[in-house]
């Protein structure tokens, strides 16, 4: 927990040296880079002139001066935030309180965030607002594939760069069924592509065609199970069509001298697993969906994604962002339909995803 002021220091110099430098190997433009070294830099330095005014950092820095021995020292912060701060992106609250508006009707007051104490608050996670995303994403191509979740979360990026008169065009179109969607934002000079692809084998076609037109995203986010367990309903085949999907990754990955490169150094590319939301099974509309989609299939089917091993977690190339533990996490008041969460549910894993980004840059050196 406590950092004497001198590792804070080195620590401070080495994150304000290392994450941008880091971007570099992102493909980030050299303005990202100023960017982030400048908000960085400013923002510990707001910390450290602001820390005698906040009595818990008080605490920490006397309470780490009088026991000024390195043992205080916490070992996994040498540097290594990768392996510490990643598994702890998921760890975010959902705030949810019933109150009462002037004219007598009910609603939910929704908000959501990283706890300020503990392990997770040493990762220095942050919400980005719209500059900062602005920001990290200028320049950049943006795929989102996959069923009516990966909707929400094209949705919910592009809500986070758009403001709110472009977004309500953006979301008439976005939602004509089952279609692809493309969007340039050229303020920023970003561009986001989502496509349709219920099906596993639909996301495997995409990874064709990027390797047969040798173009590949800057951040790919892709996901799809739900329509699998609807209408096939068969476990073990959806495990196999992952494993299809996994090696149409790996030679995509094998064939981009750009991926390469990425993964010789972190390992993994900026690609991202959607995973499924938790189901509802008594609000489910449809008496086939009631029958089909319940937890044994949801455990089934999750078991099978592991035993691809196409998730980070076991050597694959996609790091998950687990909608199933935010949607549990955000529960019941969360959704109507017992399939389709609040936007608050995907703008946190937006959040978890730019974050996870950042780490991800900083330790490619
Ligand atoms: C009551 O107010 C809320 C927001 O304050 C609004 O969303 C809702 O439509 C209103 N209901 C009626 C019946 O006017
Ligand atoms: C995006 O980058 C371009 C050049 O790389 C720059 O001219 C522009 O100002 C940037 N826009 C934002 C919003 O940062
Ligand atoms: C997705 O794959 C299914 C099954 O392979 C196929 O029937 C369907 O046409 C594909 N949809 C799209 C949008 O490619
Ligand atoms: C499930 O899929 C597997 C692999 O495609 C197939 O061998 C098996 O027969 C299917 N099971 C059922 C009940 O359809």
């Amino acid at each position: 927990m406590m950092l004497g002021t001198v590792q804070l220091g080195v620590l401070a110099a080495c994150i304000v040296l290392f994450v941008p430098m880091g971007m570099a190997g992102w493909h980030l433009s050299r303005n990202k880079m100023l960017f982030f070294s400048g908000a960085l830099f400013i923002s510990l330095a707001v910390g450290v002139h602001l820390s005698p005014y906040f009595p818990s950092i008080t605490d920490f820095i006397s309470s780490s001066s009088s026991s000024s021995s390195s043992s205080s020292f916490p070992s996994s912060h040498s540097g290594n935030d990768r392996d510490s701060c990643l598994p702890l992106l998921h760890e975010i609250y959902f705030d949810i309180e019933q109150v009462r508006s002037i004219n007598g009707s009910l609603y939910y007051l929704k908000s959501w965030g990283w706890p300020q104490s503990g392990a997770v608050s040493d990762c220095g996670f942050q919400k980005l607002g719209r500059s900062h995303a602005s920001d990290l994403l200028n320049g950049s191509w943006l795929v989102v594939a996959g069923d009516s979740q990966a909707r929400l979360v094209a949705l919910a990026l592009l809500n986070l760069v758009l403001d709110s008169e472009r977004m309500d065009a953006v979301r008439s179109d976005l939602f004509k069924r089952h279609s692809n969607y493309q969007i340039v934002v050229s303020d920023i000079g970003m561009k986001l592509d989502f496509i349709w692809a219920p099906f596993v084998s639909n996301l495997t076609d995409l990874m064709a065609e990027f390797k047969q037109y040798t173009s590949y995203p800057d951040v790919l986010v892709m996901g799809s199970g739900l329509w699998h367990m609807l209408h096939l309903h068969n476990a073990s085949d959806y495990r196999i069509s992952m494993e299809y999907l996994k090696g149409s990754i790996m030679s995509l990955m094998q064939m981009s001298p750009e991926l390469g490169d990425d993964r010789a150094v972190s390992g993994s590319p900026p690609f991202f697993w959607l995973g499924m939301p938790m189901l509802l099974n008594s609000m489910l509309n449809t008496e086939e969906k009631r029958e089909r989609m319940n937890d044994a299939a949801f455990f089934a089917y999750e078991a099978e994604l592991r035993r691809s091993k196409i998730l980070r977690e076991s050597g694959g190339p996609l790091l998950l962002l687990d909608i199933h533990s935010l949607t549990r996490d955000c529960g019941k008041r969360c959704t109507e339909d017992g399939i389709h969460y609040a936007a608050m549910v995907y703008n946190a894993a937006i959040q978890i995803m730019l974050n996870a980004l950042v780490i991800e840059s900083h330790q490619k050196l």
